[in-house]
């Protein structure tokens, strides 16, 4: 696959990301883009800011975006935020964040207004009365972590949950795509009792695809294999021993 350009993933929501060849964690910022809104989630890093945006403008001009998600505060997701809200330079351009994350994107300077999801019943509705529906999913691994679903596609944005790790990243996955999920949320993530609870208010959900901020989209029997795989995994405290 050629991913020097946008990639379609549906007619409506693009990969905007940046593929570096020699890294092992590759970030996925995608673009929503419904009739009369235009949501950027999880923008990236300054690194990634030329390429991303780039892309971003191979879809939309900047200036048609009207809400950026920033889905937790890690550099790797929204990093980019001031010079975003620069290039869109949008008077009513909106962060969209919870709270959580939001006492901590002030430090970053920005001039936007925030949307708290959680001041807003944990949903946005676009122009066109699309809606898309935030979950909050405190610990995974931020305090203020949450994903987004789009409810028209019935597509998830997860930002570091199912994220992976491998040098041979595919967007759609055709090999292993499971083993490459272990390091990163044995690492990242706190605990298997706070990743499978989450697993199953996820197992819940009517999922055509999931899109997380880093590894591979995930569609079908992906779905299911990887909400089973992700509860077994011990990660986080369970993997120090006891004492240390
Ligand atoms: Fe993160
Ligand atoms: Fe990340």
């Amino acid at each position: 696959m050629d991913y020097s350009n946008a990639v379609p993933v549906t007619r409506e929501i693009y990969w905007v990301g940046f593929y570096d060849e020699a890294a092992r964690l590759h970030c996925n910022p995608y673009l929503l883009v419904d009739e009369q809104d235009v949501v950027f989630i999880d923008p990236g890093s300054i690194p990634h800011f030329p390429v991303i945006m780039r892309k971003v403008m191979e879809v939309v001009n900047p200036e048609q975006i009207t809400y950026v998600i920033a889905q937790h505060q890690d550099p790797d997701v929204c990093g980019n935020l001031a010079v975003v809200e620069d290039v869109i330079n949008r008077h009513d351009l909106q962060i969209v964040a919870h709270s959580n994350c939001i006492r901590l994107l002030r430090h970053l300077g920005l001039r936007s207004a925030f949307y708290a999801t959680d001041a807003h019943d944990d949903r946005l509705i676009l122009k066109s009365g699309r809606e898309l529906q935030f979950l909050f999913t405190p610990f995974l691994h931020s305090p203020g972590a949450i994903t987004t679903y789009d409810v028209k596609s019935k597509s998830l944005f997860t930002s570091d949950i199912f994220a992976a790790m491998s040098v041979d990243w595919a967007l759609f996955p055709s090999g292993d795509f499971l083993t490459p999920m272990d390091l990163f949320h044995q690492t990242y993530m706190p605990s298997n009792r706070i990743l499978r609870h989450c697993m199953e208010r996820f197992e819940r959900m009517d999922l055509e695809r999931i899109l997380p901020q880093h590894g591979s989209v995930l569609e079908g029997d992906h779905i299911t294999q990887a909400i089973a795989h992700l509860k077994a995994l011990p990660c986080g405290i369970d993997l120090v021993e006891e004492g240390v």
